[in-house]
This record gives C-alpha cells, structure tokens and sequence, in this order.
C-alpha cells in the first residue's frame, strides 16, 4: 500500500516536465490557508476601545491543504473523497484557480469548465436564460453558440416556463440543474464536479450520471468529488482521498475507496 502514497511532506518531486502531453491537471506541493478570527464581531463600544488601547484582533490559521501533489493525465477521470472538512471543496477551487495556494504551483491544460458550488457564476437578477448567456461568456462562449444550444439547454434543464424567472426565485436543485445542463451542452477539456450531483432527485441524477460517463468517453478530464462511492465507482478509474488537508493516498479508485472505507470503521 505505501507505494500509493503520493505526497510525504518535502519530497513531493515537481511531477511536470513543460513538454508533458499526457497532463491535464498538476498539483505541486500545493498548500492553502483560510484564517479566521478568534474573537466574536465587538460591538461599538468595545471597537472604539480597543482602536484606544491598541488591540489587535487575533487570527487563527487553518490549513485546509498541506502539500498537496496530485497529477491527473488527460482522459482521467479521478475521485476525490474525505470526510466534511477534509479540503476537497478547496481542492478544485485551486484547480478552477478561484483560489490562489499560499506555496505550490498549478497547472491546468485545456479548457476547464467547473461545476461547483450552488451556481457559482449565475447572476440572481436576471433570468435562468439570461444565464445562460452570462455564463457561456464567462466560459469564452459567444452569444449565437449560446443561442445555437439554448433549446438543448433548456430541454436538458426540465425548468420549462421558469427559464424565464429571474434566477432568486429558484431552489437549489433547480440551480443545479441549469448549471449542469449549460455544462452537458459544451465540450471542456476538464470537467470539475464538487457534490452537485447530491442535489436534484434521483431521475435527474441518473441523468447527469449518464451525461457525464458521455463526457468520458469522448476523452474528457474529470474531477470528480462526491460522498456517494457507488458513483465515484462507476465514474472514476483512479481515486485520491484528502484527509485534514493531506494527499492521504492515492491510486486506483477500488483500493483508496477501501482504504477509505476501513478508517471509517
Ligand atoms: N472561506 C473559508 N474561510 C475559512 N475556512 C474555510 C473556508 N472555506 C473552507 N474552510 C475550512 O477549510 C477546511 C476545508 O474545507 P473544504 O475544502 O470545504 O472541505 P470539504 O469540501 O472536504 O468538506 C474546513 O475546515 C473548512 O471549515
Ligand atoms: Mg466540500
């Protein structure tokens, strides 16, 4: 088993040569901090009294990823798994590079289209299918490719009547769909899914599941994140699990899942 451990502190190599063409994603030595502060929110009167007296307002530091390697080749489709906290949300916001690491380097080749967060990306004010627009444009999408996929779109999103709802009025699962659905509708080189496929009931799971093993098999990159190991099984061929910010093993995706599963017990 120790020949799947990818990462020890210090003696990750710089696992990308420049002319690497099998490579799609690569973490080196990649490590993130969030701080947070300590003390509660002061009131007025405690703030004006501590600018006088010249505290300072103390922080604590929270690694969510320690020296983090990780290279994912073209075509790969990886799982990454852990428990709540473990640092793979953060993981792909690294990858989407929504996140800058404190130390480390990332490299991405391709066209990358993330799916994280609850519609990370979508304006609240204006109307699922104006949406539509805006988030092809942030996606390098012009109008009329947008325009061209709108029915596709709008079929594959089962919203019906409410794409033209502005997008505050609609429920999580329902933003989800809409992502996916723009997402299904386009040909990124990567993929990044982060748990979206928990939202949204099960038909429309079923769904996205299929959509993205079409992704697959077209020779898409997949980062694929999710508590639902049945699917990480059925999507990934290799698996990284992510504990407390570390790279804790990695290789193909039946094995990290049993390794996983045992430390559970
Ligand atoms: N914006 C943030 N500010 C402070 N701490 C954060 C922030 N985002 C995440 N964290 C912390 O970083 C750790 C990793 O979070 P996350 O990557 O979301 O984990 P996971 O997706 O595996 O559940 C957690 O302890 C979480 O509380
Ligand atoms: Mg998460």
């Amino acid at each position: 088993m120790t020949s799947l451990i990818a990462s020890r502190p210090g003696t990750a190599p710089n696992i990308v040569a420049d002319t690497d063409d099998n490579l799609a994603v690569a973490l080196t030595n990649v490590s993130v901090y969030y701080t947070t502060p300590v003390e509660r929110v002061p009131t007025l009167k405690e703030h004006i009294l501590r600018r006088i007296i010249g505290h300072r307002t103390q922080y604590r530091e929270h690694w969510a990823l320690r020296n983090v390697s990780l290279r994912v080749n073209r075509g790969e489709a990886i799982g990454i798994i852990g428990n709540n906290g473990a640092g793979k949300s953060t993981l792909l916001k690294v990858v989407a590079r929504i996140i800058t690491p404190r130390t480390g380097r990332v490299q991405v080749r391709g066209s990358m289209l993330p799916l994280l967060q609850l519609g990370a990306g979508f304006n609240n004010e204006l109307t699922g299918r104006e949406n539509i627009f805006l988030y092809g444009s942030i996606l390098g999408e012009s109008r009329a490719a947008m325009r061209a996929r709108m029915k596709s779109i709008i079929d594959f999103s089962e919203l019906g009547e409410y794409i033209d709802s502005p997008l505050r009025t609609y429920s999580s699962g329902m933003r989800i769909r809409l992502g996916f659905a723009i997402a299904s509708s386009l040909e990124p080189d990567i993929l990044l899914v982060d748990e979206v496929l928990a939202v949204g009931d099960m038909a429309f799971q079923q769904k996205c599941r299929v959509r993205i093993n079409e992704f697959r098999q077209s020779g898409c990159t997949i980062l694929f994140v999710s508590h639902a190991m049945a699917t990480i099984r059925e999507i990934c061929t290799t698996g990284a699990w992510i504990d407390r910010g570390e790279l804790r093993l990695h290789g193909p995706v039946d094995e990290v899942i049993q390794a996983y599963e045992q430390q559970q017990r």
